[in-house]
């Protein structure tokens, strides 16, 4: 038995000293790397613990698993067989320095490597060959430095890469056709390549391979329709809205009629007419040219609606909100819109009309096109388009758990960031740079950050109780929103992308419940603390959380109490877009 536990616990004690002895040997190797370059590091020293004192450094079980060391004025070659020892590195950012001469060749060891940032130094010779052994690369930026030579086929290797950057360098030769299926962003641009881009990376906006000798044909003529037959799509989507519009408007009725509420259902000329009270479908317009109802679409066309397409078109009740009932609407050609019936506007026809026509100025990839409205005495509609993806309140809340949830990742929500930063700016740039959202929260914003619903809340009587936590503390009647309570809504959007929490009664790991911005301010306060994250994009194994911590401070700005303190929305786009771009 004695035998056996002391057997036991040197056993103990050799792992933990193998543990320590490789920690601090991944602290030698770091000093080892600074004593090349003549510059003090903050806290870079033998006594004090690297994981959690070393700026720029930190770990996991044990292990040194990222160094990030931008703009620090690290100047020179870089060391060989100094940082490329510490095996379990994970992300190496050197960007940002004076760096010059070419990458040694002992970076293979770095087996783990997942993101790798060099850019902005004056690194130059061929293309590092070793960074094609380097099959966990998702990020290679190696953008402004020296580099010359080709472009090697070998990078088609790098099968996990998300982010190649080469831009200007001095690359020359081919594009080498690459078949990256994760690829989903390539930087070419500014270089001295000459050919085609190859059909591979044809996929990619042609800017990418901007500022060099590069033929850019096949993809631009595809891209580029002739302005007159862009005409026809047009008219193609405004003759579905135009019946959607009002086959949204019947199935209203039918509701009414019915005396109940259907989750879907198809509705047929037969069914409305099996109803004595219903009017005939035939004669909706008379009856709503005499109360003066009508459907409005933008582009200044209608009446291009077939009444039998119209009725055999099948509509679905997606939610029903502050604001009124939501309706998928499904035509005969599949194309499908949603159509909202607005409960409780206050607004006059002339004050809605303006309104409408203001929104339906708004065009942009990321705000959700308002393709018509309607206004009658009993019904008032907008028509928007619809997406499939559901909301990003779904993406992130909906069935947890449950197969037909997929998880979010890193990627997917920065990508939703930005886009929904960026609609934003475009509704606030609105009548004149006056216009407000007045009701951002993550069921409004769709799949790659586009912003629907703009600008209903100012023509509402009420303001929506499902957006309590994203409201800004000074308001308190929603048609009294700012475009800074806008940005307010919005930071409460990224923290809830962040965490993946309600923002309503957030549980945190204690089990108590309080509002998300909050609860993030206590925990900011107290110290830093990577609890916060949802644990969904925490295990990626990226090494992301320096991003995540950049767009937790941009979401903190954003929810300042004091509307003066709250970053305009143009900046923070800016601000998340620097999260990817500069490292
Ligand atoms: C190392 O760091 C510790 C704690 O930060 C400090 O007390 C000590 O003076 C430092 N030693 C050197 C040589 O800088
Ligand atoms: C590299 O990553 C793999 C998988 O994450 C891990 O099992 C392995 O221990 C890592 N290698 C080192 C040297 O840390
Ligand atoms: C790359 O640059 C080096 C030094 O500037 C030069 O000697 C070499 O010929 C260049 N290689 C190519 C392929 O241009
Ligand atoms: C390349 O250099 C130009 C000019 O300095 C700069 O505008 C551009 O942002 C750079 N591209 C990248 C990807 O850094
Ligand atoms: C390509 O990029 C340019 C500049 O970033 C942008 O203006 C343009 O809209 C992009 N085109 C497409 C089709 O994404």
């Amino acid at each position: 038995m004695q035998v056996f536990f002391f057997f036991f616990f040197s056993l103990i004690l050799c792992s933990a000293l193998i543990f320590s002895e490789t920690l601090e040997n991944d602290k030698r190797v770091l000093l080892d790397f600074l004593s090349h370059f003549t510059l003090p590091l903050h806290r870079w020293n033998q006594s004090s613990p690297s994981c959690h004192h070393w700026t720029g450094v930190t770990c996991s079980g044990n292990r040194i698993v990222s160094v990030r060391l931008p703009a620090v004025g690290l100047n020179g070659l870089i060391p060989p067989f100094t940082i490329t020892r510490l095996s379990s590195l994970k992300t190496l950012s050197l960007r940002n320095n004076q760096l010059s001469g070419e990458l040694p060749s002992d970076f293979v060891n770095l087996k783990n490597l997942t993101h790798l940032y060099l850019q902005r130094n004056r690194l130059s010779g061929p293309f590092p060959a070793t960074l094609s052994e380097l099959k966990n690369l998702k990020v290679l930026d190696l953008s402004n430095n020296d580099f010359n030579g080709s472009i090697p086929n070998s990078l088609s290797r790098l099968t996990r890469l998300r982010v190649l950057n080469l831009a200007n360098n001095s690359f020359s030769g081919d594009i080498p056709d690459l078949h990256l299926p994760n690829l989903h962003q390539i930087d070419l641009s500014n270089n001295k390549l000459t050919g085609a881009v190859p059909k591979s990376l044809q996929r990619f906006n042609t800017s990418a391979f901007s500022g060099n000798n590069i033929i850019i044909t096949v993809k631009e003529k595809k891209r580029k329709t002739p302005l007159g037959l862009r005409q026809l799509p047009f008219l193609l989507i405004l003759s579905a809205a135009c019946v959607l519009g009002v086959s949204g408007l019947s199935c209203i009725i039918m509701i009414t009629c019915f005396g109940k509420t259907r989750i879907s259902g198809k509705f047929r000329k037969r069914d409305s007419s099996s109803s004595s009270s219903s009017t005939p479908p035939g004669n909706w317009t008379s009856r709503d040219d005499e109360e003066g109802g009508k459907i409005i679409f933008f582009g200044g066309k209608n009446h291009l609606f077939d009444i039998d397409d119209l009725l055999s078109s099948s509509a679905e009740v997606l939610g029903k909100g502050a604001f009124g009932t939501t309706y998928k609407v499904t035509m005969e050609d599949m194309s499908t819109v949603v159509v909202k019936r607005l409960k409780e506007v206050v607004a006059g026809r002339r004050e809605f009309e303006q309104q409408m026509e203001m929104i339906g100025m708004i065009r942009h990839e990321n705000v959700a096109e308002l393709k018509a409205y309607y206004y009658s005495k009993d019904d008032k509609l907008a028509v928007y388009s619809y997406y499939p993806q559901g909301s990003l309140f779904e993406l992130l809340h909906g069935k947890r758990g449950m197969y037909d949830r997929v998880a979010l990742d890193w990627e997917a929500r920065l990508r939703i960031a930005t886009g929904a930063a960026r609609g934003l700016v475009k509704i606030h740039e609105g009548n004149n740079g006056r216009c407000v959202h007045g009701n951002i929260k993550s069921s409004n914003i769709f799949l790659d950050g586009c912003i629907g619903d703009i600008g209903l809340t100012t023509i509402m009587r009420s303001l929506p109780h499902s957006t309590t936590g994203y409201h800004a503390p000074e308001i308190t009647d929603t048609r009294r929103s700012t475009q800074a309570s806008d940005v307010y809504s919005f930071g409460v959007v990224l923290l809830e992308i962040l965490t993946g929490k309600w923002p309503v009664n957030a549980e945190t790991k204690h089990g108590e419940k309080m509002d998300l911005v909050t609860w993030i301010r206590n925990v900011v306060a107290k110290e830093w603390t990577g609890e916060v994250f949802d644990m969904e994009i925490l295990s990626e194994s990226g090494g992301f959380e320096e991003e995540m911590v950049e767009m937790m401070q941009i979401g903190l700005a954003c929810v300042a109490v004091k509307q003066q303190e709250r970053p305009h929305i143009a900046h923070v786009v800016k601000m998340i877009q620097d999260i990817r771009s500069t490292d």
